[in-house]
């Protein structure tokens, strides 16, 4: 993959770049485990189901560096792809999702760059997930580096719709019969409604034990 070197002389060459993000991706998974733990410690139970995070390939970095016209630079993929490097974070509950996302950004080493919450508002297909774009500062031996990670915030429901709905997409292309979109955006109504239910049964379970106690 042909990547033009550039002028920043914090940033100055591809190894150095994918440094950064894979350690950002553990500052920022860091992060997520430590709070996962201190919840579990407190109050008995684990906000995070689980965590997955990667790096974006080069070939789709170039792909959507074309695609916004831009010239595969570093320069260009540092400022405008967000999501290089990418965390999703997987809860029980939708309170846990809003829980974990406002933990992290009263940390105040991260900055949060910007929000997209599509559990307020979902997208047109019916997707829901909580989007973060932060940075967090990264310490080289020399310098220090703001670097940014796109987390993506969802409960197991949201996350398993979301796999299938990638899978149409990837199949498909942009033509899938409306038969099949359809009824996946029912699925998504449905994910809602599964999601409100076990959202409330879990917080009338845990009063009863706590009454108990
Ligand atoms: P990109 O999608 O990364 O180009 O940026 P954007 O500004 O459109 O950001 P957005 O927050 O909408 O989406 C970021 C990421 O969320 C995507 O790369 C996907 O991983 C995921 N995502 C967004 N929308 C959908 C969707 O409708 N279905 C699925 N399955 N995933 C989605
Ligand atoms: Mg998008």
């Amino acid at each position: 993959m042909e990547f033009k070197e550039n002028g920043n002389a914090e940033i100055d060459n591809w190894q150095t770049t994918m440094l950064l993000y894979n350690s950002a991706l553990k500052e920022v998974g860091t992060k997520l485990e430590i709070l996962n733990d201190e919840f579990q410690h407190i109050h008995q139970y684990n906000p995070i189901e689980h965590i997955k995070s990667r790096i974006k390939s080069p070939e789709s970095i170039v792909r959507k560096l074309r695609n916004k016209g831009l010239e595969s630079t570093i320069d260009n993929m540092v400022q405008y792809v967000n999501d290089i490097a990418g965390i999703r974070v997987i809860c029980s509950f939708t309170s846990d999702i809003y829980r974990i996302a406002e933990m992290l950004s009263n940390q105040s080493d991260l900055r949060v760059l910007s929000v997209k919450d599509y559990i307020e508002n979902p997208k047109e297909s019916g997707y829901k997930s909580y989007h973060m774009i932060v940075s967090v500062p990264i310490y080289l031996s020399d310098s220090v580096v703001d670097t940014k990670v796109e987390i993506q915030i969802r409960t197991v429901a949201m996350d398993f719709w979301a796999s299938l709905e990638h899978k149409m997409n990837y199949k498909f292309e942009k033509n899938a019969p409306e038969h099949i979109k359809r009824q996946l955006y029912e699925c998504a109504q449905m994910v809602s409604v599964l999601d409100d239910m076990m959202l409330s049964l879990n917080e009338e379970i845990q009063e009863a034990q706590s009454e108990e106690e």
